[in-house]
């Protein structure tokens, strides 16, 4: 969806409510977007502000990079493997907080962290909010095995695409060196049974379908509203 001055907002809105989460002494992981792209500026503002004194972990080089210019102090999975928390965006959020995510390729890592933390939170627009998940899933993919991927994923209904570079000749190289391909599945009743099936076709490193989401902070017109996970 292409942002507009009230999506913007909203995206601010969500994105600062989650940062208020964050305490001293907290590891806290670091997703990848626009929306949380505002948590990670307010986290920014407050360690400036208050002293907050927490370490991040990335999810990719954009929040790497949008964390250091905001003055947090970053660590590695590999010194602190268990986080207090993570947040991030996402793609499509359904009734049930099944999640895709990966519209910006980092949903391997961001899978990684999130499954890392006790608590992980989405922050998104109300446009993010459906009933059931359309969007395509994203699913990173080891270059050598792209077209046996094809095949496993179009043989359980999908319709794959590679996703292609912008102002980059060919396909997107994700942060891990990986393709991506977006795969449309029309409407998906059983997120979890779908990534079932993705999971184990060999070459596929991560497909952008999540199920662990504890809270969604969802910008709607009156605030932000929490939604916890009845699962
Ligand atoms: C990154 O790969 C994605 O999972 C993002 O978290 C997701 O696309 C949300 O991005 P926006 O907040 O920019 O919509």
């Amino acid at each position: 969806m292409k942002d507009t001055s009230a999506n913007t907002d909203a995206k601010r809105a969500a994105g600062a409510a989650a940062a208020e989460l964050v305490k001293s002494g907290m590891v806290v992981g670091l997703g990848t977007g626009s929306t949380v792209a505002w948590t990670i500026k307010r986290l920014g503002e407050r360690v400036k502000e208050e002293g907050l004194d927490f370490l991040g972990i990335a999810t990719s080089f954009q929040a790497e990079n949008l964390a250091i210019e905001s003055g947090i102090s970053l660590t590695a999975l590999n010194q602190h493997p268990i986080l207090d928390l993570a947040i991030d965006g996402a793609d499509q959020v359904d009734g049930d907080l099944f999640v895709i995510k990966g519209g910006g390729a980092a949903h391997t890592r961001e899978k990684v962290v999130s499954c890392s933390a006790k608590r992980f939170v989405i922050v998104a627009d109300e446009s993010k909010y459906v009933k059931k998940l359309t969007w395509p899933v994203p699913v990173e993919v080891l270059p050598f095995a792209l077209r046996l991927v094809e095949r496993r994923l179009m043989e359980l209904g999908g319709k794959p695409v590679l996703r292609q570079g912008v102002r980059k000749d060919g396909p997107v190289v994700t942060d891990n060196g990986n393709f991506v391909v977006d795969t449309d599945f029309g409407v998906i009743e059983d997120p979890k049974g779908l990534a079932a099936r993705i999971d184990p076709i060999p070459g596929v490193v991560e497909h952008g379908i999540f199920d662990n989401l504890d809270e969604l902070f969802l910008a709607r017109a009156g605030g932000v509203e929490r939604i916890r996970r009845k699962r």
